[in-house]
């Protein structure tokens, strides 16, 4: 069983490092291994905006680069100044990055003020575009 309360506690401790002078929006996500490990992430934003990166890519992109492809489940917590209100879920290109490294039952975790949410990325994305069969993934 996943400790919903435990990732999404430390997507909100990862939060406090969002650098988002532009938007003040700030996000912060605790991705989860197979293995166990938790990789945080926040967004970083940039003067060029499309130069921007999201909380959820920056956690994917750390684990990957650290060796990690086999994923559980994200926790994702976002607000204007930190404020956490309504559930922050993933944008078009996060669920496409999901998309690549996760199967269909990967968990989308997310919380309002008052109640956690939580998705498949098939109910978050279906039908995705991918480009080779899941079942070559054991070769990746
Ligand atoms: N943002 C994320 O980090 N994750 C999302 O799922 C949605 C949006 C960031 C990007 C930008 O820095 C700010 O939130 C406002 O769009």
């Amino acid at each position: 069983m996943i400790d919903k309360e435990l990732l999404l506690e430390k997507a909100r401790q990862a939060m406090v490092h969002s650098y988002s002078p532009y938007s003040s929006f700030k996000v912060g996500a605790a991705l989860l291994t197979k293995s166990g490990k938790v990789y945080t992430g926040t967004n970083i934003e940039n003067s060029s905006f499309s130069a921007t990166n999201c909380a959820e890519r920056t956690a994917f992109f750390k684990a990957v680069s650290d060796g990690e492809k086999e994923f559980k489940a994200i926790a994702i917590v976002g607000g204007k100044n930190a404020e956490i209100k309504d559930a922050c879920m993933p944008c078009g290109v996060c669920r496409q990055v999901m998309a690549e490294f996760c199967d269909k039952d990967f968990e989308i975790i997310t919380a309002s003020e008052n109640e956690i949410i939580v998705k498949t990325l098939d109910e978050l994305l279906p039908e995705s575009f991918q480009l080779r069969k899941k079942r070559h993934r054991a070769h990746r």
